[in-house]
């Protein structure tokens, strides 16, 4: 006799991380359904390309959530409805701790009262702030230094305490730089506005952008730029299904870091597009952007120990060609 499927509630399942974690969850056998309020998601994606019910509403509307719980037989939550423009949250912090803390919380207090207690969360690794060592591993001290980084650091805090007095099980995920797209072209990163390194570069390329911007060349880094993290968003989603199925059978809450271990430089990236594109990308020298550190690179042992997590697309040009291959048939 075949066991029935669970439902898993995604939450910003309209997003970019969201719907290469649908895809995900889809492939791992569970049945979904996705809560967005599409002010930043995409409809289209869900509903002709995943193919899940949406149900289009906002984290913060507890009588939506009480019906949803009340009338689906949730098994747990996956929570990637944020707001995360940085920049945005230090000139306008009032909505980022509307959204993703009330938000969040709103959230948290109906799973409590409909007795659902596993929920997967996706944090930050800006939480740390500037690196004091890297690789940084989980027990980084943390200095979160802009509103959204703090809304993500608050949410851990929450969870930590509705654990000790609801039991409510949880994972929280501190990504470094989410990049990359479905390897199939299916889905992709479509933010508006744009603020991450690899699409802007890609733009750039595709010729909706004049140049690309290098924000400081005079880092005590190999070529003077700074040197991310790139974590390929399908590996993510893969996490995410492995921090489920570990919640799912009984684990206890925890945090991980997921990054791909290894730094590019800003340089690497667009040669890597260079090479990838076949064109050539106009770059501009600028000076550094305050607040930005030199190298933030992450060790993801933690997941891959205790989770079995397998990243399979470490490599910077496999990165950009599943991202190049979304950006010509979405933008081109
Ligand atoms: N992209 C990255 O590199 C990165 C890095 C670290 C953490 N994260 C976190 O991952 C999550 C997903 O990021 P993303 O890049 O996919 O962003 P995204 O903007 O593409 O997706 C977020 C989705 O949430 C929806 N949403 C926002 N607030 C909502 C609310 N209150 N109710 C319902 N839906 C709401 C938006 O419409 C959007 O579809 C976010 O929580 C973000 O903070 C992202």
């Amino acid at each position: 006799m075949s066991q029935a499927k669970q439902t898993i509630l995604v939450t910003g399942g309209a997003g970019y991380i969201g719907t290469h974690a649908v895809l995900a969850l889809l492939n791992a056998g569970y049945e979904v359904v996705v809560l967005d309020n599409l002010v930043y998601g995409h409809r289209e994606l869900v509903e002709n390309v995943l193919k899940v019910e949406l149900v289009v509403g906002d984290t913060s509307d507890r009588a939506l959530l009480d019906n949803l719980f009340a009338t689906r037989n949730i098994a747990a939550v996956m929570h990637f409805a944020a707001y995360i423009a940085v920049g945005e949250s230090v000139t306008n912090p009032a909505i980022y701790y509307r959204n993703n803390v009330n938000g969040t919380l709103t959230l948290l207090e109906a799973m409590v009262a409909a007795n659902i207690n596993k929920f997967v969360f996706s944090s930050t690794c800006a939480i740390y702030g500037m690196p004091q060592e890297v690789p940084m591993t989980e027990h980084h001290p943390q200095n979160p230094l802009s509103p959204y980084a703090t809304s993500k650091w608050m949410v851990e805090k929450i969870l930590a305490d509705f654990d000790f007095a609801y039991g409510l099980k949880s994972v929280a995920f501190r990504y470094f730089n989410a990049s990359g797209a479905n390897p199939d072209g299916l889905l992709g990163e479509d933010h508006n506005p744009e603020t991450h390194l690899i699409p802007l570069v890609l733009q750039t390329a595709l010729g909706k952008r004049e140049a690309i911007s290098i924000l400081g060349t005079d880092y005590d880094t190999p070529d003077g730029t700074c040197l991310r993290d790139y974590i390929h968003v399908s590996d993510l989603a893969d996490a995410h299904v492995l921090g489920l199925k570990y919640l799912l059978e009984g684990g206890k809450s925890d945090v991980f870091n997921l990054g791909n271990g290894n730094g590019f430089s800003v340089r690497e990236v667009i040669n890597a597009a260079q090479t990838v594109t076949g064109r050539e990308i106009k770059a501009i020298e600028c000076d550094r952007r305050p607040g930005d550190a030199p190298i933030l690179v992450g060790s993801s042992d933690k997941a891959k120990k205790i989770l079995g997590w397998c990243p399979q697309y470490a490599d910077l040009s496999k990165i950009v060609a599943d991202a190049w291959q979304w950006h010509q048939q979405r933008h081109g």
